[in-house]
């Protein structure tokens, strides 16, 4: 049974400070389990404190990076070095301060002719990773569908609910097949098209951690701890359920 804890800081700094310490808890877990360590990373702003974190050095000495693989949960229709890229968001923030093998960082590309071809790469690449690492897939347990199961996600909220880039109303919610989808319409902040881990995919990780800041988010979280049922249709980050623990790191300010 999932389990669901919420933990408050005054501001972003404490909170980036409890994520990156969970990430290295979690890396080290999974790698003296089972040998490797699949992470998903989140974009936007403010994840990217807990990734400089994770980049010094005291942090970094401990995180078992040779064994870790990086994924996103969302990349926006920009080129790689775009600085709306969630992409190089990550490489400024942490790559490129770390030693961290090329193969083990999987970045969405968006030099393909669409995003949908792009968000089809981006499957095929994260079908042929996990069959090589079959102990990273876990049967959904109902249609016979598998997806893979990431260790550990880490996902931000915006204002409206929407998570990774699962929008309020969007028809990728329903998403029963793909591991991967293409965002066509100009949505979000900013207003283009985008790459997506559907919601099986996210609900299939074991671990996911709710990095949010300020207190619009703060009341959003509030509404879906007492009245989830109801929340699900408006916000999409109401649907996400891992298999273990869903941890909600929240900043009072931002
Ligand atoms: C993106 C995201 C997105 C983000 C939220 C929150 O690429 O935009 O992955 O889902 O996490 O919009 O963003 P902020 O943390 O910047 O508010």
């Amino acid at each position: 049974m999932m389990e669901t804890l919420v933990q408050h800081f005054k501001n972003v700094e404490q909170a980036s400070i409890a994520a990156a310490d969970l990430i290295i808890h979690y890396a080290k877990s999974a790698v003296s389990d089972k040998g490797n360590f699949t992470l998903v990373m989140a974009g936007g702003g403010t994840p990217q404190l807990t990734y400089e974190l994770l980049g010094e050095p005291f942090r970094a000495e401990q995180m078992p990076w040779q064994q870790s693989h990086f994924f996103w949960g969302d990349e926006r229709w920009v080129s790689a070095t775009h600085p709306d890229s969630n992409y190089s968001m990550v490489h400024n923030t942490l790559f490129s301060k770390v030693h961290i093998p090329l193969q083990n960082i999987h970045q969405i590309s968006t030099g393909h002719q669409s995003p949908e071809i792009g968000a089809e790469v981006y499957e095929k690449h994260l079908r042929d990773f996990f069959l090589s690492n079959p102990i990273a897939v876990a049967d959904s347990g109902h249609d016979n569908l598998t997806f893979p199961s990431f260790d550990l996600v880490l996902l931000g909220m915006g204002t409206d609910g929407h998570t990774a880039s699962l929008f309020p109303g969007s028809k990728l919610l329903d998403e029963k097949n793909k591991w991967v989808a293409a965002v066509t319409e100009d949505v979000g902040s900013p207003p283009i098209p985008r790459i997506t881990l559907t919601l099986p995919v996210l609900n299939q990780a074991k671990n996911i951690i709710f990095l949010v800041a300020g207190n619009r988010k703060r009341k959003i979280l509030d509404t879906f701890l007492h009245k989830q049922e109801r929340q699900e249709t408006v916000y999409p980050a109401a649907r996400v359920k891992p298999k273990d623990r869903l941890i909600w790191i929240v900043a009072e300010k931002e």
